[in-house]
């Protein structure tokens, strides 16, 4: 990157809304960051409000750049990602939403997607979309709100509703509505865009009654998605790198070959494993997706979404009053009876990958009199092992990971040593952690400093990834198997079909 150049990144996710500014060699030098509330109008049922959304991320980027002492003049360009599949739709004249955002873990449309796939129609949409039929992707919750808010049907129909992910709708508002478009990967966790074609699919927008209208521009991951109107920065900056933030992690992470995957421990864990230009048919229930999108020429990875991870951790503090802090449940679980064996199934909100029970709810198995907080917080730390070591096998099934594979973690879970070790133990692979764990906004700010010729191409950037610690298996394979073996019985009995 040229000397004195800085990249803006946002990274709004599920939680906060964040800006980081990095400086001409990559590095996080200053970031802003504020939390938004979190609605839950019904059991199942999570909203965010857009425009508390965008006056976060606006507080975020005034933050930053105050604390790293810049102008906006001095950003050369913005990289946008975002937390996926969460809907958004607002009138283009008025700029105002219709509607609270439905947020990607909402389970409202559970029913429809249920009914449709008793229909059948499942085969299709991952023919077409790479995905399955669940209330976790956009297009039922566009179609809810169609369905749901009063005249909307009729306003979308008459061209006047326009529909994005949240990274469509920070950048139409960056842009003071000029532009509604949005990148390859967050267009492929719609259920409306088709994989292999590169385009929104028809015969999908017919199956959700969606017009065509409503859908915004699709582009490259690194491209001109629009200049920042002086009203809302104080100087038009270029926005050129969009991806959705599991994407964005796996270019932060330097995944570029085929083979290359990754783990991100947020709210939930989502591992992506790129495929190249293969769009790789999961027969294991995982997803199909666009790893990233440069130069119109797509790279596939397959997918394994787990809802609850982090999650896990933040319940143990805030549901059980168990812990003050996330920190501090690696040293719990150190001190657990290593005699009993209690799983967690936390299945809050459902199951994801490879199992997709929208009904299942979570479980604690195999207490015993002496089972304590130390046991507890053991069992929520393995619960993370295990459900990655369920999309490990399901990759390793589809032939998509192999022995040899190296699993690359990022996100606030891998501070943990001792978590990161049981991972390892539980998938009998290596788990590297990079010194950089900013990863999802390092991939949205290298892909716009890519766009503007001021980093160079990806396997450059490759060249930068440097790694922290690895983590090797310390247990042996009976008794990893042996415990995973428990993990899957209590999975078992959890699943609502059971
Ligand atoms: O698919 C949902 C994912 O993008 C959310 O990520 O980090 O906001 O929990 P995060």
């Amino acid at each position: 990157m040229k000397n004195g150049e800085h990249i803006l990144a946002l990274d709004q996710g599920t939680t906060s809304s964040r800006a980081i500014v990095f400086d001409d060699k990559l590095r996080p030098i200053a970031t802003g960051q504020y939390e938004f509330t979190q609605h839950f109008p019904q059991s199942g049922w999570v909203e965010h409000d857009a425009q508390e959304i965008w006056s976060t991320t606006r507080k975020a980027i005034s933050t930053a750049l105050a604390d790293a002492d810049l102008t906006p003049r001095q950003i050369a360009a913005i990289g946008i990602t975002n937390q996926r599949e969460t809907v958004v739709v607002w009138d283009r004249d008025t700029g105002e939403a219709i509607h609270r955002a439905i947020v990607w873990q909402d389970r409202r449309t559970a029913q429809t997607t249920d009914r449709l796939r008793d229909e059948g129609h499942e085969e299709e949409v991952i023919t077409r979309t790479g995905l399955l039929l669940d209330p976790y992707f956009s297009a039922s919750k566009l179609a809810w709100l169609l369905d749901n808010v009063e005249g909307a049907r009729a306003s979308a129909r008459e061209g006047r509703l326009a529909f994005g992910t949240i990274d469509t709708w920070l950048i139409w508002n960056l842009t003071d509505g000029k532009r509604h478009v949005t990148d390859a990967t967050n267009a492929a966790r719609t259920m409306l865009y088709n994989i292999h074609e590169g385009r929104w699919d028809d015969h999908m927008l017919d199956m959700w009654n969606i017009p065509a209208s409503m859908m915004p521009e699709v582009m490259d991951c690194a491209a001109e998605f629009g200049m920042t109107s002086g009203e809302t920065l104080g100087a038009a900056v270029p926005i050129r790198g969009v991806a959705g933030d599991q994407q964005a992690a796996t270019v932060g992470q330097a995944c570029f070959e085929k083979g290359m995957m990754k783990s991100t421990y947020g709210t939930g864990c989502f591992a992506l494993l790129n495929t190249g230009d293969t769009a790789v048919r999961s027969q294991n229930r995982l997803l199909t997706t666009i790893g990233y999108q440069i130069g119109g020429k797509p790279t596939y990875a397959v997918e394994g979404s787990i809802f609850m991870a982090g999650a896990a951790v933040q319940w143990l503090r805030d549901g059980l009053g168990l812990i003050g802090s996330a920190g501090q449940t690696g040293g719990l679980a150190q001190d657990a009876d290593p005699h009993q064996n209690v799983y967690l199934v936390p299945a809050f909100t459902g199951l994801g990958a490879p199992y997709w029970d929208a009904d299942a709810r979570g479980a604690l198995f195999g207490m015993t009199r002496n089972t304590g907080p130390k046991e507890i917080a053991k069992a929520t730390l393995e619960s993370v092992a295990y459900q990655t070591r369920d999309l490990f096998e399901a990759m390793k099934k589809d032939g998509a990971a192999t022995d040899a594979t190296v699993l690359r973690v990022d996100g606030g879970m891998t501070a943990s040593d001792w978590t990161m070790q049981a991972l390892a133990d539980q998938l009998q692979a290596p788990v590297d952690r990079p010194i950089v764990r900013e990863t999802t906004a390092l991939g949205a700010a290298y892909l716009a400093a890519m766009q503007s010729d001021i980093a160079g191409p990806p396997e450059d950037f490759a060249k930068s990834w440097q790694r922290d610690k690895q983590f090797t298996p310390q247990m042996d394979t009976e008794t990893a198997n042996r415990k995973y073996a428990g993990w899957r019985d209590a999975v078992r009995r959890t699943l609502s079909t059971t």
